[in-house]
Formats: C-alpha cells, sequence, structure tokens
C-alpha cells in the first residue's frame, strides 16, 4: 500500500517538475507575449491571416534536399529526406518587442497557429503527408519560418531505355491542398530550385541539379485557378557497379564464345563450351531483370546488349553442330557436292587465305601419286599376270580363257609338276592377297584424302564463323557503348 502511495507521489512530482521546468524555458516577458497573442487576443488558427479577405497569403516555398535514400525501379518510387521551408506573414502574429522584453521570436507548436496545407501531390508515403510536425519561429513582425523535415516517398517514372547509363527526373509536386492561388500566393523561396549544400552523396546516383518550376493550372470545372511548385531531381546513374559486375563480365564470357571456333573439333568439348556460356549468360540476364521493372515500354540497353550476346552465343552453337558434321563426314556416308569443294575449299579458304599444310604444291604431288599409283598398278597387274603366267608356265590366253588356274590341275601329270604346281598355286593366292590389300590402301588412301577434304570444309567454315563473331561482338559492344548518352557518371 505505502509502495503505490510512494509511486503515485512520485510521478505526481515528475509531472510537477516537468510543468515547472517547461514554463521556466520561457521567461516572464514571454509569458506575458504568448498570453497577449493567443490567449488575450482573439487570434484563431482557423482564420486566414489576412488584412482583407479578398487577398491571398504569400506562402515562399523551398526545399532542402538531405539525401537520395533509394531508387527504387521495380516500384518507381523514390525515397527522399527533404526539409520543406515554408514562409509567410501574419497580419495578426505582431508585437512590440520593446513592451515585452526585447523577446524578437518565439518558438510555438504548429498546432496553435495557421499553416497553409501544403502537401506533396505525388507523395506515396503510407499517412501521406510524411512531415515531422516540428515548432513554427514567429518573429516580431508577423513572419512565420516553419521547416518540418520529412522522409518522403514519392512516384517518379523511371525511364530504363537506357539503363545503367540513364539519367532520372522525378518530380516533386508540392502546392496548397485546399487553398486555390486566390487564397494562397504560393512562390518559391529561391528561383535556383532545391537547395543542395547539405546534401549527402549518393553511391548510387549522382545529383545533377535540382530545378524548380512554378505551375499555374486553372481546371475546366472552376474558375479558380491553382498554383503548385515542381522540383524535378535531376540525377544520373553512376556506372561503376555496373561496369564491373555485369558489363565486364558478360564482355568476357561473350568473348570465351569466341573461342567456341578456336577450340578444335575432335576435343568434343566444343557443345558444352557453347551451352555453358549460353548459361552463364542466362544468369546475368537474370540478375539484370531482377533490377528493372517489370514493363514492356522500352527495352533497356542493356537488356538489348544481352540479347545480341545471347543471339550470337546460340548462333555459334548452331554453328558448331554444323561444323562437327561437316568434320566428321565421311566418303561412305555423304558425297562431297562440287559447291562444297569450290565455294567453300576453293573460294571461302582463299578469303581467309587458308591452305592445307603445302597448300596446292602437296595436293598435286598427292595427285600424281595417286596418278602414277593407278599406273604402277595396272603395270603391277599387268606385270603380276605375266609373273603368274611364268611361274605357271603357261601361255597368258590359256590361263584367261581357262579363267582359273584350279581347272589347269587336271592337265598335269607329272608328281614333280604337281609339286612346282601347288607351288604356283600358293604364289598366285599371294598375289591375290597383295592385289587384294593394296587396293584396299588405296581405297583408304582415297578415303581418307575425301575425309581430310571434309575436315578442311569444316576448318574454313570454322574460321569464317570465328571472324564474323569477332566482329559482330565487337560491333555490338561498341554500338551499345557509344549509343548510350554518357558513359560514365
Ligand atoms: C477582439 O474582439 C473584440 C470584439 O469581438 C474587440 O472588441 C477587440 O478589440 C478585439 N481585440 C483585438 C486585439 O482585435
Ligand atoms: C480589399 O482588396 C481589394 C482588392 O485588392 C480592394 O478592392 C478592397 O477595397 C480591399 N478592402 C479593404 C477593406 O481594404
Ligand atoms: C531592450 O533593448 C534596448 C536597446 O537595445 C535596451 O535599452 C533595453 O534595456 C532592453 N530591455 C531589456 C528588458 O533587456
Ligand atoms: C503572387 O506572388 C508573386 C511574386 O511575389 C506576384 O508576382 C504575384 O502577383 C502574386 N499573385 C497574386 C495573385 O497576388
Amino acid at each position: 500500500m505505502s509502495f503505490l502511495l510512494m509511486r503515485v507521489c512520485v510521478s505526481l512530482s515528475t509531472c510537477f517538475l516537468i510543468s515547472v521546468s517547461r514554463s521556466s524555458h520561457q521567461g516572464p516577458h514571454e509569458q506575458r507575449l504568448l498570453d497577449h497573442l493567443f490567449f488575450k487576443g482573439n487570434y484563431s488558427k482557423l482564420v486566414r491571416p489576412v488584412a482583407n479577405e479578398s487577398e491571398p497569403v504569400e506562402v515562399r516555398f523551398g526545399i532542402i534536399l538531405q539525401q537520395l535514400i533509394d531508387v527504387d525501379e521495380k516500384n518507381q518510387v523514390v525515397n527522399t529526406n527533404i526539409w520543406m521551408r515554408l514562409t509567410w506573414k501574419a497580419y495578426n502574429m505582431v508585437w512590440d518587442p520593446t513592451d515585452f522584453g526585447n523577446v524578437t521570436t518565439i518558438r510555438v507548436p504548429v498546432n496553435m497557429v495557421w499553416v497553409p496545407d501544403i502537401l506533396m501531390y505525388n507523395s506515396a508515403s503510407e499517412g501521406f503527408d510524411a512531415t515531422f510536425p516540428t515548432n513554427v519561429v514567429i518573429s516580431h513582425d508577423g513572419s512565420h519560418l516553419w521547416v518540418p523535415p520529412g522522409m518522403f516517398r514519392s512516384t517518379c517514372a523511371i525511364d530504363i531505355t537506357w539503363f545503367p547509363f540513364d539519367d532520372q527526373k522525378c518530380d516533386l509536386k508540392f502546392g496548397a491542398w485546399t487553398h486555390d492561388g486566390q487564397y494562397l500566393n504560393l512562390t518559391a523561396d529561391n528561383h535556383e530550385g532545391g537547395d543542395t549544400s547539405d546534401f549527402i552523396r549518393n553511391g548510387e546516383w549522382e545529383l545533377i541539379d535540382v530545378p524548380v518550376r512554378r505551375n499555374v493550372l486553372q481546371y475546366e470545372c472552376c474558375p479558380e485557378f491553382y498554383i503548385d511548385l515542381t522540383f524535378t531531381i535531376h540525377i544520373r546513374r553512376r556506372t561503376l557497379y555496373y561496369g564491373f559486375n555485369i558489363i565486364l563480365p558478360c564482355v568476357l564470357i561473350s568473348s570465351l564464345s569466341l573461342l567456341l571456333f578456336i577450340l578444335p573439333p575432335d576435343a568434343g568439348e566444343k557443345i558444352s563450351l557453347g551451352t555453358t556460356i549460353l548459361l552463364s549468360l542466362m544468369v546475368f540476364l537474370l540478375l539484370v531483370a531482377e533490377t528493372m521493372p517489370p514493363t514492356s515500354d522500352a527495352v533497356p540497353l542493356i537488356g538489348i546488349y544481352f540479347a545480341c550476346i545471347m543471339i550470337m552465343c546460340s548462333v555459334s552453337v548452331c554453328l558448331t553442330v554444323v561444323v562437327l558434321n561437316l568434320h566428321h563426314r565421311s566418303p561412305d556416308t555423304h558425297h562431297m557436292p562440287s559447291w562444297v569443294k569450290h565455294f567453300v575449299c576453293g573460294w571461302l579458304a582463299w578469303i581467309l587465305r587458308m591452305e592445307r599444310p603445302g597448300g596446292s604444291v602437296r595436293r598435286r604431288v598427292v595427285m600424281q601419286r595417286a596418278r602414277l599409283n593407278d599406273i604402277k598398278l595396272e603395270s603391277l597387274d599387268e606385270k603380276s599376270r605375266s609373273l603368274m603366267a611364268n611361274v605357271l608356265d603357261i601361255d597368258d590366253d590359256i590361263r584367261m580363257a581357262n579363267g582359273s588356274p584350279n581347272i589347269m590341275m587336271g592337265k598335269v601329270e607329272e608328281s614333280h609338276a604337281a609339286g612346282s604346281m601347288n607351288m604356283r598355286f600358293d604364289i598366285v593366292c599371294i598375289l591375290k592377297e597383295i592385289r587384294k590389300i593394296t587396293t584396299k590402301f588405296r581405297r583408304e588412301e582415297e578415303e581418307n584424302d575425301v575425309k581430310n577434304e571434309w575436315k578442311f570444309a569444316a576448318m574454313v567454315i570454322d574460321k569464317a564463323c570465328f571472324i564474323v563473331c569477332i566482329l559482330f561482338t565487337f560491333g555490338s559492344t561498341f554500338a551499345i557503348m557509344f549509343s548510350a548518352p554518357h558513359l560514365f557518371a
């Protein structure tokens, strides 16, 4: 019980102390002045402070931009820390300082005096008005100064066309909510625009300037005209972050895709390299897409760049398949059309200054050797035939007529003749085998030649693609970079 009493006592005494200290902040003169202004006089905060009702209150307005907290591209919202600065004059709030102990200014809570109902029109804050109700400073000549700070959240149409080399212009539109121009004459206190002397540098955005525009709008419905002040925050994105984290890796990956055409087909890694590059580009595209508002109004510059690079990579993979197909062709499965021989291996190779090692000389030698081989084989055929005939000790014609040496077996009677006959027969078989082997080798050599021709065609196409891709990659990179309005902020 006594404990409860003590607590009540303590709380009562603190209340008393607080009220004493509050009143003791103001001297006796100020107390008298407040009584004079607010309680003895006829002052009402509901009354617009003008001597003549047909004249407007002159309100001068400005903003002090403290910080750009965040630009939310996805929700098209800008968060700023701004101090509003309002000044106006009230005819019924004047006093003579000499009567009140030389007190020239007083500070009163904002809910005690008339204040213009200035609001941010394009606010996206939860409570709409984001300002903190600070005190109003009143001077003896009736002028009021009110600087309410606030964390403003305002809508801003963000144009991502040039992302990440973009400028944004975000409007902050201020105006009196209920007073039209007849009752409240709103003017900018600084015609240059907002005050940015205390601005804290933003890591992502460079502040260019904050111009102001005074709009006087007359709507069709009503004869009144409405005044608003529109401050435009002009900011430019600083590109270092995007340059390092998105553009540089993208350029590196796209130059990796050039290697696709240098990798020899026999390594068996061409396709997997191509698809890996395509996938990593996809990952980067997702990263970029996350920061963008999901809009179809415009494709950002970097999106166009990614699209170019991705199309190039996809085409590279397709071309790689074609090259691999050509590389692994053989005369068993494909006949080499003459246009491939002339267009690819001849004309295209000539343009690309490509030659098979040894070049045309070697080819001529190969051709000659092939022709020689043919001749040799023919002569060998003849020779072997005559050799066979010699060995068999018979006339070529007889052998030809009989067709096969087996039949001649019957004609022979003597045993030694039979022995030599066996030997001859063996030699015939051996010669036959040799002939078979020779033809096999010859065919293999021919096949190899055709295969190498296909491989050469694949190489030529590989190199052509390589050059086209180099031109495309560098061309698109430079085109995109130079079409940006500015590269570095
Ligand atoms: C306040 O109003 C009364 C009448 O309503 C008037 O007599 C008096 O002069 C006014 N005082 C001031 C300071 O205007
Ligand atoms: C109020 O102002 C209007 C226009 O400015 C003027 O015509 C009128 O005479 C003024 N009234 C008084 C009482 O001063
Ligand atoms: C007010 O200021 C005047 C002149 O500066 C001075 O003479 C007078 O003593 C001051 N009054 C008070 C109460 O300080
Ligand atoms: C509003 O204020 C401006 C600048 O002080 C002035 O030029 C203009 O005439 C005023 N408008 C009205 C309707 O009083």
